[in-house]
């Protein structure tokens, strides 16, 4: 169940899909089965993110970046500050999503600096960690994931109600995920370390879960302890996929 008091949120990341035309479509196909429940949020690509950000105002769905720079503003050529994603109306930003820990080689610090600027720039952070195949089959998963919240998360991340995600990146895109049992056992791992870390604080912040996630499996991964909800990629691309694993959200035990 999700933790108590603790208001679900489920979050779409389009990755690098779409056109405006596309992006157009399924926000609003997304805003118009909305039902009350969980928080939603979507994550378009940068584009997109001004036009979806109108469509939806004043809508209950909130629009989200996947990546921001560590600095305001300067020259860093194609990159993309934190308070330019707030001008254009995001609220949330996603950081240290595996495929940018793999593809542009960030780090845990460059992760951190990231936050701190989204923080900075009023944005909630979604910090991704998760641990690779070959990590989890060598039985390190809570031990690589400890170490990136560590190093991940700045020390005013709880105040602001920073939201983790805990995506194995060997279930993204797969259609596998680990069992109920290895989801629960590394999202009471998480919230351990949130606590320990920020205390009461820790104890209220949202743990998503983010892995081929879908319609079928949302019920029982969103019913288990920790789990206040979760990040879609592929499932989020389909308006009536999305919506679904938000019902599974409204209807799971809290
Ligand atoms: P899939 O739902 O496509 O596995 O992607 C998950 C993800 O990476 C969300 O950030």
């Amino acid at each position: 169940m999700a933790t108590p008091g603790v208001r679900p949120l489920i979050a779409g990341n389009w990755k690098m899909n779409g056109s405006t035309a596309e992006a157009a479509a399924l926000a609003g196909a997304v805003a118009a089965g909305a039902g009350p429940g969980p928080d939603l949020l979507v994550c378009p690509p940068f584009p997109y993110l001004p036009g979806v950000a109108a469509a939806l105002a004043g809508k209950p769905v909130a629009v989200g970046a996947q990546d921001c720079h560590a600095a305001a503003k300067g020259a860093h050529t194609g990159d993309v500050s934190a308070p330019m994603l707030k001008d254009v109306g995001a609220t949330y930003v996603i950081l240290g999503h595996s495929e940018r820990r793999a593809n542009h080689a960030e780090t845990d610090a460059a992760v951190r600096a990231k936050t701190e600027a989204a923080l900075a720039a009023g944005l909630t952070p979604i910090v991704c960690v998760g641990e690779s195949e070959a990590e989890r089959l060598a039985g390190e998963a809570e031990a690589v994931v400890t170490s990136q919240l560590d190093g991940s998360l700045p020390d005013g991340f709880a105040a602001a109600g920073g939201v983790v995600a805990y995506e194995p990146v060997w279930a993204i895109g797969t259609g596998r995920t680990p069992t109920e049992a290895e989801i629960a056992a590394v999202h009471a791992t998480i919230r351990a370390r949130l606590v320990a870390r920020f205390g009461a604080a820790g104890g209220g912040l949202r743990i998503l879960y983010g892995g081929s996630m879908k319609p079928s499996n949302a019920v029982a991964i969103l019913a288990l302890a920790n789990v206040d909800g979760g990040l879609i990629g592929g499932a989020s691309l389909v308006a009536a996929d999305f919506l679904a694993i938000a019902q599974a959200a409204a209807a799971a035990p809290r």
